[in-house]
């Protein structure tokens, strides 16, 4: 799943929300999240779950009666982050002994009854698919036991749950069309947090995405962890599941959320290299307002390294799809994960990463280093023997090269015209607006006499690594 600039933050910090309730005299929620976007979209979904049961949202943790705490285990940091937070909790716990604590998401799942009985941190744990079942497991902790549900489904997708938007901006969301990941990629621990690969019903997607458009949103992310296998209608060995209804692939459901409306934007994320088709391609192409930006994790810019990841493609299958990426849609901004200092990675096999980047030019990259997860392929395969500092060091390379690419891709925006949404105010002034371009550039201008949720054609003056400003063209 690509990780939005804006997420890194909310990665670090954890993100609490707030809204209105059905029931203003029910019990206080403090819901914070972590993680990737497919989190803060579930986050929604528990929003709506709990709100239908009369609960209120808040932003002050003091005056909660519920804490959960939506989490990631995608690295051992995002971990401990979440563990220090809990541990803030608690001591709120000893003052008020009747709050309830929850801890949701991928830690939820990895670790399961760990956290209640080993390390007596929190009184309920639910995993991803277990969030109709909240309601019943908090009364369960209200009794005075301990509550725990993380059964992984084949099915669930919460497609009938209509998602409290949590995002106050109301111009820009997200929709899950699918959950899980078969993919197995040996460094990564989401197919044991997620489970099965599943997609969502079309119907219920583009309703959705009309949901929000009448609503006032002008742009929906569609997300998944490998979009490309989005499929319905179809097994996974090809065969069709009902004769009697069409079958749709990820090119056709993006291409109907495109016709809800011209002034709806659509963004997509996670591409695998390994199945983004031309397809794909060419119905970004064909809409105006598919935007023109491809997150395509690389990982590793080596074929060994990569088939040590097991991500299902080579150096040259990888050039191959960003080769008809700028055939296809050559305005297309590209951007990428990389990992540094996986197992047995070699000082050619890392300069083999920093000739990649160069070669694609990504505007934009998500740069870690390796970061062992238990019961993962690589933990069970591979040593971790790149020591701690040579993966720091690697990491910041990599992050020099792409600091260098970016400041080089936007430099090239100078004097360019772009159609921009506006997202919010600036937070350095009021008199400046923040919005994205279709590229997902991130462009500053003057207000004027806009606001949040208006397109205006901005021509740019000036650049930075990380943003360009500009003014409304005449
Ligand atoms: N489904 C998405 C990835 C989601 S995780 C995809 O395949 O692109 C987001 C990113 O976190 C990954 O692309 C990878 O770069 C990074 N990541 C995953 N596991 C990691 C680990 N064990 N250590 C360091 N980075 C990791
Ligand atoms: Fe993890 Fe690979 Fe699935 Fe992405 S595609 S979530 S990296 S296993
Ligand atoms: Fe997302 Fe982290 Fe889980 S990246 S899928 S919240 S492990």
């Amino acid at each position: 799943m690509q990780i939005e600039e804006k997420k890194i933050d909310e990665e670090i910090q954890g993100q609490a929300t707030m809204l209105e309730s059905k029931n203003p005299s029910g019990k206080k929620l403090y819901l914070e999240s972590y993680g990737c976007q497919m989190n803060f979209s579930d986050s929604e979904v528990v929003a709506s779950i709990l709100i239908d049961q009369g609960y209120s949202t808040t932003k002050d943790v003091e005056e909660a009666d519920v804490i959960l705490m939506n989490t990631c285990s995608i690295r051992e940091n995002a971990e401990q982050r979440v563990r220090n937070k809990l541990s803030q909790h608690n001591k709120r716990k000893k003052q008020n002994p009747s709050l309830v604590i929850g801890i949701l998401g991928c830690m939820a799942e990895r670790l399961k009854k760990d956290l209640l009985e080993q390390e007596k941190l929190v009184d309920l744990v639910a995993g991803p698919d277990a969030y109709r079942d909240l309601p019943n497991l908090i009364s369960e902790v209200e009794t005075g036991q301990k509550a725990v549900n993380v059964l992984l489904s084949r099915e669930e997708t919460y497609a009938d749950i209509a998602p409290v938007r949590l995002d106050k901006g109301g111009v820009t969301g997200f929709i899950s069309i699918m959950r899980g990941c078969d993919n197995m990629c040996s460094f990564c621990v989401v197919p044991f947090t997620r489970g099965r690969e599943r997609s969502r019903d079309p119907q219920s997607i583009v309703a959705e995405a009309q949901d929000m458009f009448n609503k006032g949103y002008k742009e929906v992310t569609l997300l998944g962890q490998n979009v490309d296998s989005y499929k319905w209608n179809v097994t996974k060995k090809g065969e069709i599941i009902d004769p009697n209804q069409p079958t749709v692939s990820f090119a056709e459901l993006m291409e109907k959320v495109a016709l809800v409306d011209p002034a709806l934007r659509v963004r997509f994320s996670t591409s695998h290299p390994k199945d983004m088709t031309d397809d794909v391609l060419h119905v970004m192409a064909k809409y105006e307002n598919i935007c023109k930006y491809i997150h395509l994790p690389v990982q590793s810019g080596n074929s060994e390294v990569l088939k040590r990841m097991n991500r299902g493609y080579t150096r040259e299958w990888y050039l191959e799809r960003i080769a008809a990426i700028k055939r296809i849609v050559p305005e297309a901004f590209i951007s990428t994960d990389i990992i540094t200092g996986f197992c047995g990675e070699t000082e050619e096999q890392h300069q083999d990463t920093l000739s990649i980047m160069r070669e694609v030019g990504y505007e934009f990259s998500y740069m870690f280093f390796y970061s062992e997860r238990p019961k993962t392929l690589a933990e069970r395969k591979f040593e971790d023997d790149i020591p701690l500092e040579v993966k720091k060091r690697r990491l910041s390379e990599v992050q020099e090269v792409q600091a260098e690419l970016a400041l080089e891709a936007n430099s090239k925006t100078v004097g360019k015209t772009y159609e921009v949404l506006i997202e919010g105010i600036s937070k350095r002034s009021d008199d400046f607006v923040y919005g994205r371009n279709s590229q997902n550039l991130t462009v500053i201008f003057p207000k004027g006499d806009h606001k949040p949720g208006d397109y205006v054609n901005v021509t740019i003056q000036e650049y930075t690594s990380a943003t360009v400003k500009g003014i409304e063209a005449n």
